[in-house]
């Protein structure tokens, strides 16, 4: 089955579909974007996803391209033409098109929309969960705007082939304090030795992910208590257990940081609670 993209205002073949060589998210990283999980053919808190990339596009002075509808009515056309039951929906939207000009103001620019969806056979998100992540920290080299959802993503390109080269899934991203300010593509949490979940409080120093948006409404759901503190690699190689959160692999336990067990060394009971009760508490909704 040919795959299906839509691209500013047209659904087109996957190998046909282009945008413009001056367009902004080309030389600028000038765009914003989203991931939103598929379940059975339903979005799972897309009203969260789309809140964020309304913020995001807000705080860059992006014109939204459509109504929120509209946008929906697009996802969930490419969710059905591509025959997508589980998996993921990528939707980005880019300042426009313009001759290369560092300056936006007074340019009148039609935002880029594109949206692609992609099958992501459960199968392999539980494997990857009941084997558990290994994590390498790193320095966190991004700017200061890491809270919204930009597409300047190579700081998290080389910590991610670094953590790769290392044996390892993921790396925690650590401040100039010596904290964890998050994932290159998730949110950080630990079970703390005082048996507390802790995670950073939302700053310009993270992604307020909408994973862990839910993920701290199923802690309450579940009673348990919550801190929203940062903390260090060394309070993580002390903590009970590790995890990280993010659309693509909901909540995945963590088993290893940087060649240190956490824990048992296997993914730990409370965040495998998390991972079980995450979808009870998450939004779904058909696509329409
Ligand atoms: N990544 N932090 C960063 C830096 C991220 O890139 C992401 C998401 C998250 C988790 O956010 P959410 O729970 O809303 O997915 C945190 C997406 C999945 C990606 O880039 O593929």
């Amino acid at each position: 089955m040919a795959r299906v993209v839509y691209v500013n205002g047209s659904y087109r073949r996957h190998g046909e579909a282009h945008v413009h060589v001056e367009d902004r998210g080309f030389q600028f990283a000038d765009a914003v974007y989203e991931v939103i999980e598929v379940l059975g053919r339903q979005l799972v808190d897309a009203p969260r996803h789309l809140d964020r990339l309304q913020r995001s596009l807000g705080e860059l002075r992006i014109r939204e391209p459509m109504s929120r509808p509209a946008m929906l009515h697009i996802i969930g056309e490419i969710v059905r033409r591509n025959r997508v039951t589980d998996g993921l929906v990528y939707m980005q939207v880019s300042r426009g098109a313009a001759p290369r000009d560092f300056l936006f103001t007074g340019k009148h620019m039609t935002p880029t929309f594109v949206c692609l969806a992609r099958p992501v056979p459960p199968g392999i998100r539980q494997a990857k969960a009941q084997r558990g992540l290994r994590i390498v920290s790193l320095p966190d080299i991004r700017w200061g705007r890491c809270d919204i959802k930009t597409v300047m993503l190579l700081p998290a390109v080389l910590a991610k082939e670094q953590a790769l080269a290392a044996g390892a899934d993921e790396a925690w991203l650590v401040d100039a304090d010596g904290f964890v300010t998050e994932g290159a593509s998730s949110n950080a949490w630990i079970v703390n030795a005082g048996g507390q979940l802790q995670t950073r409080a939302l700053s310009p120093a993270l992604l307020p992910g909408v994973t862990r948006h839910t993920t701290l409404d199923v802690a309450a759901a579940i009673g348990l208590e919550v801190v929203l503190q940062p903390f260090t690699a060394k309070d993580a190689y002390l903590s009970r257990e590790a995890f990280a959160t993010s659309a693509s692999g909901t909540v995945m336990p963590i088993v290893e940081l940087d060649g240190k067990a956490i824990g048992s060394g296997k993914p730990g009971p409370i965040a495998e609670a998390l991972r079980k009760a995450f979808h009870n508490h998450a939004q779904h909704q058909d696509c329409r």
